[in-house]
């Protein structure tokens, strides 16, 4: 088999753990996938696909993720604080069994990103950082319950926010949708950033080069790297079972960013334009796909 795991008999019980006979299972696909490597398709390992079981668990995962957001979404208001938002997100998730994955990731010190108008993404939440009648801010959240991880953001806009903000907010979140809409089994990874790039740019907005999205599920950060611009055609064949995240960082300006925030995490656009980002979790099925966190 193309990926060098394992290939179960035909009449054991197939390696997705569904306890069917391998032929009535996997087989067929398996097939398919080791066809498509030998032409020289981009295949991900089948390691990487999620099994039924995986699923179920990534979606109480996701159950708080988005319970998270939407506690968010009921509070936030012009006044409150990032840390504050920060505090909300740790107890929520605590409280609901989970893990904020942010929190000690790499030595990250929240359980959540908070960024604010030029920040692109990684803002660490501060006592200092007050919310104000204005301003747009991405809330990342990202949560792991029983070894599975949910990954989602949405962006808020505080009070009166200038239509310029509204439009960007807008845009971006209307990108992420053109992606999903290229989500299908059997296509590529490219058809999803190409479908994003192009919805970004026709409205002279940009999107970020050094970040992007990334498959998900027992690691935070799994292969593949899930990019925003691109070709139709090209990158990773997708195949039912592939958990990845939609999430493009689209600037007003200039796509270029600044990493050089002393606290090592905090990314801004270098031309200090404004930034947004929408973030979903999806599965791809056999028909489609089916989004597990927004
Ligand atoms: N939530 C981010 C993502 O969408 C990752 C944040 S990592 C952190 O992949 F350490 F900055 F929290
Ligand atoms: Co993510």
């Amino acid at each position: 088999m193309y990926d060098n795991d394992y290939v179960p008999g035909r009449n054991d019980p197939c390696w997705c753990g569904s306890g069917k006979k391998y032929k009535k299972c996997h087989a067929r696909m398996d097939e398919q996938l080791d066809r498509l490597a030998t032409a020289g398709e981009e295949v991900m390992p089948r390691g990487l696909l999620k099994t039924a079981e995986d699923i179920k668990g990534i979606k109480r995962s996701a159950a708080i993720n988005v319970g998270v957001l939407d506690y968010v979404a009921e509070n936030i208001r012009a006044g409150v604080t990032t840390a504050q938002i920060d505090q909300w997100i740790h107890d929520y998730t605590v409280d609901h069994g989970g893990i904020p994955a942010d929190l000690n990731y790499e030595g990250y010190p929240k359980s959540v990103c908070t960024s604010i108008n030029d920040v692109v993404c990684h803002g660490i939440p501060s006592d200092d950082d007050v919310l104000r009648d204005g301003d747009i801010v991405n809330i990342d959240c990202s949560t792991i319950l029983d070894g599975y991880f949910s990954d989602s953001s949405r962006m808020f806009c505080i009070g009166e926010v200038s239509d310029e903000r509204r439009r960007l907010v807008e845009v971006t979140r209307e990108s992420v949708q053109a992606g999903l809409a290229a989500v299908k089994p059997w296509a590529h990874l490219g058809d999803m950033s190409h479908a994003v790039q192009s919805c970004v740019e026709a409205a002279s907005f940009n999107v970020v080069r050094e970040f992007g999205g990334h498959g998900i599920g027992l690691e935070f950060h799994e292969d593949p790297f899930v990019g925003f611009v691109g070709e139709p055609g090209e990158g990773p064949v997708l195949v039912p079972g592939m958990c990845f995240t939609i999430e493009p960082m689209v600037n007003a300006g200039a796509p270029q960013i600044t990493m050089n925030d002393p606290n090592g995490w905090t990314v801004r656009t270098a031309d200090g334009s404004d930034s947004a980002q929408w973030e979903v979790q999806l599965v791809v099925t056999e028909d489609g796909y089916e989004l597990l966190s927004w």
